[in-house]
């Protein structure tokens, strides 16, 4: 398995990979969404503010991860959010996620990034580290239908302290239905 971090040249490849993916395993709708926010993120978001990871196999992408800034208005550190994550469906359960996401965090640690905020399912994301979070310890951009979905890490500190003042994110995940 090898890693890209190249978006440009597999810019439709991913989008198609976050479709499909998002389609088979929430349905059409989601499917819709998720491709349309990864095509936004693509068109919108400046290279500074965005870290896209893709695992090949035999040349094809199967898997993909992206990471977008965020803002904290009284904070020194610097705050990325992971989202959205998808794995081809047939190369699914075979520890491919997992490996991407390792990949993923050592190169923003690496790029000097000292937080990670995810939203999700913590049985997966705490395989990598992740731990729940409240909003108190780091408020959400949005608002969340599903707090207990709100994870963090910190790549530069053993514990997360908590981040100050409120959040902003990207603008293409400024749609209540992300949240
Ligand atoms: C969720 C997803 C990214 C996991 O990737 P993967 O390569 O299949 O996962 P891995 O093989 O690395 O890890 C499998 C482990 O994670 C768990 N896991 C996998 N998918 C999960 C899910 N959707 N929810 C909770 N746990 C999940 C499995 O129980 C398994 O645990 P085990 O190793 O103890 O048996 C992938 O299944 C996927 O793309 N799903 C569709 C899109 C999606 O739901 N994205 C995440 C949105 S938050």
């Amino acid at each position: 398995m090898g890693y890209t971090s190249n978006h440009t040249e597999r810019r439709e490849e991913i989008c198609a990979l976050f479709t499909a993916s998002f389609t088979e395993s929430e349905g059409i709708g989601e499917g819709k969404l998720i491709g349309h926010l990864v095509a936004d993120i693509f068109d919108t978001v400046a290279e500074e503010d965005l870290f896209a990871v893709s695992a090949l196999d035999q040349g094809a992408v199967v898997a993909s991860i992206l990471f977008t800034r965020m803002g904290y208005e009284e904070e020194g550190r610097s705050v990325f959010l992971l989202s959205p994550v998808a794995v081809a469906t047939e190369h699914q359960g075979k520890g491919i996620g997992q490996a991407l996401l390792r990949h993923g965090l050592n190169s923003l640690k690496e790029g000097g990034v000292d937080v990670v905020l995810t939203y999700g399912d913590i049985n997966f994301y705490s395989k990598v580290g992740f731990a729940q979070i409240s909003e108190s310890e780091a408020a959400a951009p949005m608002p969340l239908s599903y707090p207990h979905g709100w994870l963090g890490q910190s790549l530069s500190a053993a514990t997360l302290e908590p981040l100050r003042g409120p959040s902003t994110c990207v603008p293409a995940f400024r749609n209540p239905d992300l949240w």
